[in-house]
């Protein structure tokens, strides 16, 4: 019987008889003696081998990476000098008396200590990754992150209650999973994008505190902090307005942290919507880089310079400034590169002004202004550009000029890109975390293309007492009662007070150019309930998957999912999705549209 882990064997135990089982991480031949380090999930032990036990010895001889082995030996003390005090065996090692061989492995695809593979290799081999220390270690922190969760949800009288996963679409933005039903020839089930509605329902049937650790599903483009299925930790209650959501919410996300990490959160400030889309050109700004934009669209209102001008006329245009402290010596080839990288995001160009001296702002001959547009602005416009960024010599303002959208995301960006790169040195990136709230939502967004207007979080929050006039009028500027947790430039969760009465229901629907008809089809069985006495409620939804992301520093949620899928949408472990035979789809009721399947059949 096992005694022992391995990985937890320390000078405790010196003279003691162990028994350990796990797997033979390296195996190192010492002329006559021979090291296998034994791992299990609590770590690595190293174990001798010595030629006087030659049944034992040729064993260990015989074994390759990957073994999986039962040893028992007596625990002594590493000889001088070969002690390794970063580990907790590393004082320690196991003469071995006894071994045997439970399993024997094929060599594995890569050695478990290899830290450059791709990610294609780790996804493809995706059980022998996750014998990697790493995801040992990212896993087991996402299961006590959840556990945390639920004593702490529990401990304020929240309940989990599971809701279906065969479910109609509920509309969170993205597209729908399907699955044909075999039953009902020419329908479907959508699998739910999250369980707002079954939760608003639990609402209205008087449960006053739901939670659920759950599974959603979203078919969208996918990013490194996004999955076709992830996991919410959803939240609703009763009775509470937004500030009393978001105190309950902060205060566990800050236990959390405590908890998990040893990182103490501290008060999460709260910024309105319009702030941060003003000052960083993002609904989730990351505030450990302290640049922020100058507006400056009003004063290209009146300069001749066609790029500025143009953008600054235009409806739903923007003209910003960002100015980097000390940015004067960045050299032209960097910045040619940042121009190049703001044209993913779809800006024409990156114009720049170094101040060399800002004792002379002239904009002719010998300016200590360095740049391509000084000459093409006017000299009192170079001095209030200089006045509202709080340029001064030495440093360098970037500016972006295009449609709202495209200086929003290029220099918001570029805000990050040199923030990281060059703040920690220069002071305007500080390490650490940087929480916040981000409050005061619109409640919609325009959809150019389509022609209307979008729920900005969904179709069921609340929009402000004080807007409520301006659904019919100015849906534009109507405010939502919807709040963002924002950590470190990741939205870590997103809810809202809900709508709780049916006219008022109806009538967003209405301002989201959703008829009569539309609206009692699809969500009839949320209008018919509200009628019976449904509560004023409101919730909240933490992705778990971002949440031990930015915990473990890993760049990407792929790393704290055990089986994740790829940027594609696929695991690559199984081969899902792949075709299926043509009984299974004539059961469904479905023919395929592609013709070399269809042939097939
Ligand atoms: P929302 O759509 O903002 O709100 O989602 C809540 C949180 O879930 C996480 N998240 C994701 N994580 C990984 N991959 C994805 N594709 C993905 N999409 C979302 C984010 C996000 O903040 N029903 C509402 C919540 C509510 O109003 O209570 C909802 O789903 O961390
Ligand atoms: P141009 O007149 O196109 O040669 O551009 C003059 C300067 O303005 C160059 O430094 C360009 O990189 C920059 N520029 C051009 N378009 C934009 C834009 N939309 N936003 C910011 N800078 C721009």
């Amino acid at each position: 019987m096992r005694t022992d882990y391995c990985g937890l064997i320390d000078g405790r135990y010196l003279g003691q008889t162990v028994t350990i089982k796990g797997w033979a991480h390296r195996r190192r031949d010492h002329g006559g003696v021979i090291f296998i380090d034994l791992r299990d999930r609590e770590g690595l032990v190293q174990v001798v081998f010595d030629p006087d036990i030659p049944e034992a010895f040729a064993i260990a001889d015989a074994t390759r990476n990957e073994y999986v082995l039962e040893i028992t030996g007596e625990v002594r003390a590493r000889p001088e000098g070969t002690t390794n005090a970063k580990m907790i065996t590393g004082q320690i090692e196991i003469l071995a008396k006894s071994i045997t061989v439970l399993n024997q492995a094929a060599t594995p695809p890569f050695q478990i200590d290899d830290e450059n593979l791709s990610e294609n290799v780790r996804l493809t081999n995706r059980v022998i990754d996750l014998r990697r220390p790493v995801m040992q270690k990212n896993m087991r922190l996402r299961y006590r992150v959840a556990m945390l969760i639920r004593n702490y949800l529990d401990g304020l009288g929240f309940i989990d209650i599971e809701t279906p996963m065969l479910t109609r679409s509920t509309p969170e933005g993205a597209r729908d999973y399907l699955v044909p039903s075999r039953v009902h020839d020419g329908q479907f089930f959508a699998l739910p994008q999250s369980p707002q509605l079954f939760k608003q329902l639990l609402m209205v049937a008087g449960f006053d505190r739901y939670y659920q650790i759950v599974k959603c599903f979203r078919d969208e483009d996918l990013r490194a902090d996004r999955q076709p299925e992830f996991t919410q930790i959803d939240i609703e209650t009763s009775f509470l307005n937004e500030d009393e959501i978001m105190d309950i919410t902060e205060s566990m996300a800050k236990h959390v942290f405590k908890e998990a990490i040893g990182v103490e959160l501290g008060d999460f400030p709260r910024m309105a919507y319009d702030d941060a889309m003003r000052l960083y050109g993002s609904d989730k700004p990351d505030l450990r880089v302290s640049l922020q934009f100058t507006e400056l669209t009003d004063l290209m209102k009146t300069e001749e310079f066609k790029v500025f001008r143009g953008a600054a006329d235009m409806e739903n245009g923007r003209v910003v400034g960002l100015r980097i402290p000390g940015g004067a010596s960045i050299s032209r080839k960097e910045i040619d590169d940042y121009t190049k990288f703001v044209a993913i995001y779809g800006a024409k160009g990156l114009a720049y002004i170094k101040v060399n001296d800002v004792t002379n702002l002239s904009n002719g001959e010998g300016s200590g202004l360095q740049s391509p547009i000084v000459k093409n602005l006017s000299e009192a416009c170079l001095q209030e550009i200089i006045t509202r960024t709080g340029a001064t010599t030495g440093d360098l303002i970037f500016f972006g000029a295009d449609k709202e959208k495209v200086v929003n995301e290029a220099i918001g960006a570029l805000r990050l890109k040199v923030g990281h790169e060059k703040g920690e040195a220069a002071g305007y990136f500080t390490r650490g975390w940087k929480p916040l709230w981000v409050v005061d939502f619109p409640m919609f967004e325009r959809d150019d293309d389509a022609g209307r207007w979008n729920a900005c979080h969904h179709p069921f929050t609340s929009p402000k007492v004080e807007h409520i006039e301006f659904l019919k009028s100015d849906p534009g500027k109507c405010k939502a009662r919807a709040y963002d947790m924002v950590l470190n430039g990741w939205e870590m969760g997103g809810g809202s007070v809900r709508i709780h009465r049916a006219d008022m229901q109806s009538t967003v629907f209405e301002a989201l150019g959703i008829g009569e008809e539309e609206a009692q089809n699809k969500f009839g069985f949320l209008l018919d309930n509200l009628q019976f006495g449904a509560p004023p409620h409101g919730g909240l939804a933490f992705g778990l998957d971002r949440l031990v992301t930015l915990m473990t520093g890993a760049e990407s949620i792929r790393d704290v999912i055990a089986f994740p899928k790829t940027q594609r949408a696929q695991c690559l472990l199984t081969n899902a999705p792949n075709e299926v035979d043509e009984k299974q789809l004539r059961e469904l009721h479905i023919r395929l549209r592609n013709t070399q399947q269809a042939n097939l059949a």
